[in-house]
């Protein structure tokens, strides 16, 4: 029997139980891109209290990639030191501190080229901006930005990255038909869509090396049906990173278009926990990768009985780690 504290290898980085906070970016995270004080000490006081991962928010890997002016941005000067103080005050509580490394896409908000978001394709963005598609030499300065920020982080000791692959960013709108209407190798079929997901995974690898960790954040579904991406697309792609070597696939969905389609959703109590459960289980029968199951979870009984179901190696948590005030601000 599987228990919350007790430790637990993701591939090569070993945590000391079960408990994750999943990638939380919020408005007083930095200024200008540069991580703030109460960032480090909001995530030192996490470890502190037991948690034995803390993925950041999403940080912004290069130009256009960045979905708001309050996203730390891995690509500026005075960005590093700050990363190197964050990695140290989780270290010396006794945590372990992965960046996800993130290109918000059609949904980039902060234009340092261009007047237009980059995105696979010509689209009206979530916010209303008019996104136009990247062209492939686009797609080659992102693919290397990632390759850039993951050596960063892992220069400033961090025990990993995470790309993030979910919720409707740049790489999960290239992995959904909603957003990529390609006609060339970067679109069409699953093959096709997931390119530059294991172009940019295949850079990072080669920057970082085979024992850095490496993991991804996927929707399962984009919850929108067959004009979305499906369940067995996901799984694809993600038996193809796990034979590439990933060392933890986190499970999401929601390609937040819609109330309906949000991977964050308030659990009122004694409501059903674990929205995207079934999907986590799914797909942890189908690869060697360590699976993270996110969405929904509150109490240890359903945490417990989760990783007792199937091969889940670990529960990762949003809402219950952050400032109760942000998040009702966050869900009007
Ligand atoms: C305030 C807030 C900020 C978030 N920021 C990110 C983010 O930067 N990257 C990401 O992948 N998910 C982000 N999420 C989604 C969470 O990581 C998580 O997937 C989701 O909230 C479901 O987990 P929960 O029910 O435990 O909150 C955010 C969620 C919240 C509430």
């Amino acid at each position: 029997m599987k228990k919350i504290f007790e430790p637990v290898s993701l591939g090569n980085l070993e945590i000391k139980n079960r408990i994750i906070r999943s990638a939380t970016l919020t408005n007083k995270d930095c200024a200008d891109g540069v991580i703030l004080p109460n960032l480090i000490e909001g995530s030192a006081a996490l470890a502190k209290g037991n948690v034995a991962l803390i993925i950041t928010g999403m940080f912004g890997i290069g130009v256009n990639s960045c979905a708001a002016d309050f996203m730390p941005r891995t690509y500026i000067d005075g960005f590093f030191e700050n990363l190197c103080a964050m990695v140290k005050a989780v270290h010396e509580n006794g945590g372990k501190l992965v960046v996800q490394i993130s290109h918000c896409g059609a949904n980039a908000m902060v234009l340092e080229e261009g007047e237009n978001p980059w995105a696979p394709s010509d689209i009206l963005s979530v916010m209303g901006f008019e996104a136009k598609e990247m062209t492939k030499e686009q797609i080659a300065r992102v693919i290397a930005d990632f390759g850039k920020a993951a050596k960063l982080c892992k220069d400033a000791g961090a025990d990993g990255v995470q790309l993030h692959c979910a919720h409707g960013y740049l790489l999960s709108q290239f992995l959904s038909p909603y957003y990529n209407k390609r006609s060339d190798e970067y679109g069409g079929g699953i093959e096709n869509r997931a390119r530059i997901v294991f172009e940019a995974y295949d850079e990072i690898r080669k920057l970082v090396g085979e024992s850095y960790p490496v993991m991804i954040k996927i929707n399962y579904s984009d919850l929108i049906g067959e004009e979305g991406l499906m369940p067995e697309d996901s799984t694809w792609v993600c038996r193809e990173l796990s034979a590439r070597g990933i060392d933890a696939i986190e499970v999401s969905s929601g390609l937040a278009l819609t109330k309906e389609t949000r991977p964050s959703l308030k659990v009122e109590e004694g409501a059903a926990e674990g929205h995207f459960t079934q999907g986590a289980l799914r797909l942890s029968a189908e690869i060697s990768a360590p699976v993270i199951s996110v969405g929904g979870y509150r109490t240890r009984e359903q945490i417990e009985a989760v990783l007792n179901m199937g091969n889940i190696a670990a529960i990762a948590m949003s809402r219950p780690f952050a400032n109760p005030l942000y998040i009702a601000e966050w869900d009007k």
